[in-house]
């Protein structure tokens, strides 16, 4: 029998992180220890996701356990959880989660100069039928590096201006994927249960300039503007070159994960109903718009630069087309053939 070495030199997360910390000579540390945090919270998600520890999570009856508590609905679960590990990192002012409608404050003695926007729990229709979700965030720096309290325009800066961006993949496997800061590249990092920590994988992912996939919610298409019907339409006409194939999670995690490591796009699109799209900008366009960017791949709300879109409201929704170069390029290629 085999047994392959243990690597005594792994590159974990923390690790990693402390290393790119250590390049920045003026660095306090506090993105360390914010990303810290956020690595606790996505490692209890996951655990909770795998249902360890099954009698905390489900009871005989359906909505207690067995101790007689009520059980928290994982989405609700996972944001306490964010919400409790970035507060007491010391180094956030202002939170803006998806769960809830107002922005968060930090207590004042707990303040640092972040501010973290995260979908605690993305693809929730999925959670019950076992099929991957995720959690998302982005990270901002308050514009004003004094004592000045952070405010409303803090949150609402446009996503160039992200000093850092994530997302959890709860999947076969968890995986982070974190690109921390323009040009640092991103990397995708494994956990690995044995020993409980976020090991590096995939260091240095880039997109295919190219893919073979387009993923988009095809119930819609009679909602959908002429430019997204004809652009899907000759996705699938030999006419246009070698069909794509089609694949739709429903978790944007795991749809734009895929799009990362293979190639091809995935589409939010604007629809007769929904005039801005259903996908929030501040914490799943964003972040997953950045990632991809910065991988070598673009993303657009069907006009102009995810990344470019100044915030009005913390919720607000966008339209999205994001992936590989090509793709994303030949979509408005057909939307300016259509004139539209
Ligand atoms: P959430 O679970 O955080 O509400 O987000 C679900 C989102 C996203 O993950 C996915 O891409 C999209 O909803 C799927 O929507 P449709 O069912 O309309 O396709
Ligand atoms: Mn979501
Ligand atoms: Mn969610």
């Amino acid at each position: 029998m085999s047994s392959q070495p243990m690597d005594t030199n792994s590159m974990t997360l923390t690790r990693f992180v402390l290393k790119q910390q250590r390049k920045i000579p003026t660095a306090t540390g506090d993105l360390t220890q914010l990303l810290n945090s956020l690595q606790t919270a996505v490692k209890a998600v996951s655990s909770a996701v795998r249902k360890a520890g099954i009698a905390h999570m489900y009871g005989i009856a359906g909505t207690t356990n067995v101790q007689g508590e009520e059980v928290k609905k994982l989405d609700v679960l996972s944001n306490e959880l964010f919400i409790n590990m970035l507060k007491s990192s010391y180094t956030t002012c202002l939170l803006v989660s998806e769960e809830n409608a107002d922005v968060i404050k930090v207590d004042f003695e707990k303040q640092g100069k972040y501010i973290v926007c995260f979908d605690p729990l993305d693809g929730s229709s999925n959670i019950d039928c076992l099929v991957s979700i995720g959690s998302i965030f982005s990270i901002y720096r308050k514009q004003d590096a004094g004592d000045k309290r952070a405010s409303i325009d803090d949150v609402l800066q446009p996503g160039n201006k992200l000093v850092a961006a994530g997302y959890a993949l709860y999947g076969s496997a968890t995986m982070m994927v974190l690109a921390l800061g323009r040009g640092s590249g991103v990397h995708g990092f494994m956990l690995d249960p044995a020993i409980g920590e976020f090991v590096l994988t995939d260091p240095n992912i880039k997109i295919p300039a190219k893919g073979k996939i387009y993923s988009i919610n095809e119930g819609y298409a009679s909602v959908w503007d002429k430019s997204v019907v004809e652009y899907v339409q000759r996705k699938k006409d030999p006419k246009y070159g070698k069909p794509y194939g089609a694949r739709y999670v429903g978790s944007m995690v795991a749809d734009v994960h895929r799009t990362l490591k293979y190639g091809g796009i995935f589409m939010y699109p604007a629809t007769t109903d929904s005039p801005s799209g259903k996908l929030r900008l501040l914490y799943e366009c964003n972040p997953m718009a950045y990632i991809i960017t910065e991988a070598g791949g673009s993303a657009v709300d069907g006009e102009i630069p995810v990344l470019d879109i100044i915030p009005s409201s913390i919720h607000q929704r966008s339209p999205i087309f994001l992936g590989s170069r090509d793709d994303v390029n030949e979509y408005l290629q057909v939307k300016k053939e259509l004139k539209l």
